[in-house]
């Protein structure tokens, strides 16, 4: 009982302390506080806001599944950045940090990856490709927050395209460096080189933001942090480990996982259908003709040579 009192005693200094830190009444808030109602479950996770969010544009009941499965993956992109962003504005870091937070990314990454037969597997051939038609032009290339994943991931040069890469160093304004990012293939008309709907819409919803991201995580990606470690941590067999297993994960195994499900889907008919972001799918979406790699540095020349090419 006296332990009891002397806890509260000891609350309500810290409470007084913390309130006139910032000039507050602290009788105020302690009776807001009494006014409060109890938490529920269903008010702190905010169900009812989450389960609102799922609304069809067909009748097809598939495209339900469609629809849940991207809103899951935005929510583990946003898991997944959360991560990164505690890694790239650590004042201290060390290599165990690193790792474990490396790991909870891979972890994430991992459940995308294996759990992508959900598209692969779970939705009628027939309904996917009537539906699709409603959501056109419309495509998860359009995903904001899997070009900032990148973006934090890596140094910008690792996601210019390879055939403008010796004309951009970092000196080159970000404006110039985004309009020579790799996906601009997809978007681009590649006979005329004009720009299609699916990315001047995305480009101008995003452009600022995007901009100002790159700058944000030019020094502070993970590659750039791992560079600025002691060389001694830079050797780290685990770390290393869980830098490259996070490189495969994205850029092979989740990349990989998606052009099944394209290829499933888009070459169900007799002739094959046009994606509905309208890109040259085939070619762009396989890992060996892009060869998107986070962390050159940390795989041999065979092994950036032979990516995506052993699939
Ligand atoms: C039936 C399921 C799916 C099909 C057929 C499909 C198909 C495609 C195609 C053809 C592209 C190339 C761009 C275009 O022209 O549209 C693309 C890009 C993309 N999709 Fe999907 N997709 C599916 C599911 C998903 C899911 C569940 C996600 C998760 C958010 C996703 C995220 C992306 C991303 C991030 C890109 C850009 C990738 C890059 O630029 O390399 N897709 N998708």
């Amino acid at each position: 009982m006296a332990n009891d009192l002397n806890k509260r005693e000891e609350l309500l200094g810290d409470l007084q302390e913390k309130y006139d830190a910032i000039g507050q009444d602290l009788n105020t808030h302690l009776s807001g506080l009494l006014q409060q109602e109890p938490l529920t479950y269903w008010d702190y996770i905010q169900v009812d806001a989450l389960l609102g969010l799922q609304t069809k544009r067909t009748v097809f009941p598939d495209e339900m599944v469609f629809i849940m499965y991207h809103q899951i993956n935005e929510l583990i992109f946003k898991m997944i950045l959360w991560e990164i962003e505690q890694v790239a504005h650590h004042q201290a870091l060390n290599t165990t940090f690193f790792a474990e937070r490396l790991l909870r990314i891979s972890r994430y990454f991992d459940m995308l990856t294996t759990s992508f037969d959900i598209m692969t597997q779970g939705m009628e051939v027939e309904q996917y490709m009537k539906f699709r038609n409603s959501l056109a032009p419309a495509s998860g290339f359009q995903s904001a927050q899997y070009r900032k994943i990148e973006f934090a991931s890596t140094e910008l040069i690792n996601l210019i395209d390879a055939r403008f890469r010796e004309t951009i160093d970092r000196n080159t304004p970000y404006e110039h460096a985004l309009d020579h990012l790799y996906w601009q293939a997809a978007g681009k008309d590649y006979t005329t080189g004009k720009k299609t709907y699916l990315l001047t819409a995305f480009e101008k919803r995003y452009r600022d933001e995007f901009v100002a991201f790159t700058q944000e995580y030019n020094t502070i990606n993970l590659a750039a942090k791992f560079k600025s470690l002691p060389a001694e941590d830079q050797k780290n067999s685990e770390l290393i480990k869980a830098m490259r297993h996070y490189d495969y994960t994205v850029n092979i195994t989740w990349v990989m996982a998606h052009y099944r499900t394209a290829a499933k889907y888009l070459n169900s008919g007799s002739k094959q259908a046009e994606a509905t972001g309208g890109s040259a799918w085939v070619k762009y979406m396989h890992p060996k003709y892009q060869k998107r790699i986070f962390f050159p540095e940390l795989w041999s020349e065979k092994e950036r040579q032979n990516w995506g090419h052993d699939l």
